[in-house]
């Protein structure tokens, strides 16, 4: 009996004794350390001990899943060294956004192939150049397959968190996400919510789709800023209150928010994830990058943008919140930041 008030005592001191530990979700695989979305990011992630890796999927002409951040590639792939693609570049409006560049959805799966991955940010992840040119760009399938062989070598059962990237705009093109994606996970026996998946979206009506068609879980994105693109007079505000949440809670089972949302500047809580819990969802934040140039001012240490800050007091700021995942594109310094 001492025991047991001696134990409560002692977790309503140290609340984070209380909690679990959250979830660490690779962002675009381990993309601190490769370029985005590539086999080797991912399988970098795994190995340093992502709970989950996160592919972003759009679709090509041909209708497959392939992983990209956006549908435009001319940023994140060498499609603009290829001048038998030269006549691809076309200015197109997605979200209401004019862009200029190259789209998946304009190149078959063959075609895409033909390209390599580059780094994002090669003025910040300076070192990441060195493997620009070597990466294709994987397929959905891909991704699973690698899972699956890194589930048998590691006996580990990692997860998967695939978001589906502009899915208005391509079902408007005749290219819907749902059927593929469900199609594709279900080939490789995720079909419950006990099996490790999160879809998540920074629409709703895909979302409210797929609650009808799966038991997998799902998670609404939300940001500081603006609102859907699918829903023109909703803004993410309004969706953030007790009563917003508890409606995201009706279809959706996770919540995946910006971390501005979470913690103020300062690195104090403000109150989001109670909220989040109180309507029935848990809390999963975006994104953890350990470069000064992406941390809060008191997390900055020294004046190059580039280098790392305080990122394991970020990861602490966050983990105090209650939060039940973490998406990171420095998964091994997260993991390491949670170590007691
Ligand atoms: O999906 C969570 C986070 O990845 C959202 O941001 O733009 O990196 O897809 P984004
Ligand atoms: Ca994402």
């Amino acid at each position: 009996m001492l025991k047991t008030l001696f134990a409560a005592a002692l977790l309503a001191v140290i609340p984070s004794l209380a909690m679990a530990e959250p979830i660490i979700i690779a962002h675009r695989g381990a993309s601190g350390e490769r370029p985005e979305h590539t086999l080797a990011g991912y399988e970098r992630a795994i190995d340093q001990g992502a709970d989950y890796i996160e592919p972003d999927l759009v679709l090509t002409k041909d209708g497959v899943l392939v992983v990209r951040h956006e549908n435009e590639i001319g940023g994140t792939t060498d499609v603009a060294a290829h001048p038998e693609f030269a006549d691809r570049k076309t200015t197109k409006t997605i979200d209401g956004t004019q862009i200029t560049g190259w789209f998946t959805e304009d190149f078959t799966l063959a075609e895409l192939r033909t390209l390599r991955a580059r780094e994002r940010l090669p003025e910040v992840r300076t070192a990441n150049r060195r493997f620009d040119g070597l990466y294709q760009v994987p397929t959905f399938e891909e991704v699973l397959k690698l899972i699956e062989a890194k589930n048998a070598e590691t006996r580990r059962r990692i997860g998967v968190y695939p978001e589906t990237k502009h899915p208005s705009y391509f079902a408007s093109i005749g290219l819907p996400h749902e059927a593929p994606l469900l199609a594709m996970l279900e080939r490789f026996g995720y079909v419950s919510a006990d099996d490790p998946v999160f879809i998540q979206s920074f629409e709703v009506d895909n979302l409210k789709a797929l609650r009808t068609k799966t038991r997998l879980r799902l998670v609404q994105l939300v940001a500081s800023a603006e609102g859907p693109a699918d829903q023109k007079s909703l803004q993410y505000a309004d969706m953030l209150t007790l009563e917003g949440m508890k409606q995201i809670a009706a279809y959706a089972d996770a919540i995946g928010a910006e971390g501005t949302l979470i913690v103020n500047s300062d690195g104090s809580d403000t109150g989001f994830v109670a909220r989040a819990h109180e309507a029935g969802l848990q809390v999963h934040m975006w994104t953890l990058r350990a470069e000064n140039m992406f941390l809060p001012p008191s997390m900055k240490r020294g004046d190059d943008p580039a280098a790392h800050g305080d990122f394991a007091g970020a990861v602490r700021a966050i983990v105090a919140t209650g939060v039940d995942g973490i998406f990171s594109d420095f998964p091994g310094l997260a993991r390491a930041a949670l170590k007691p």
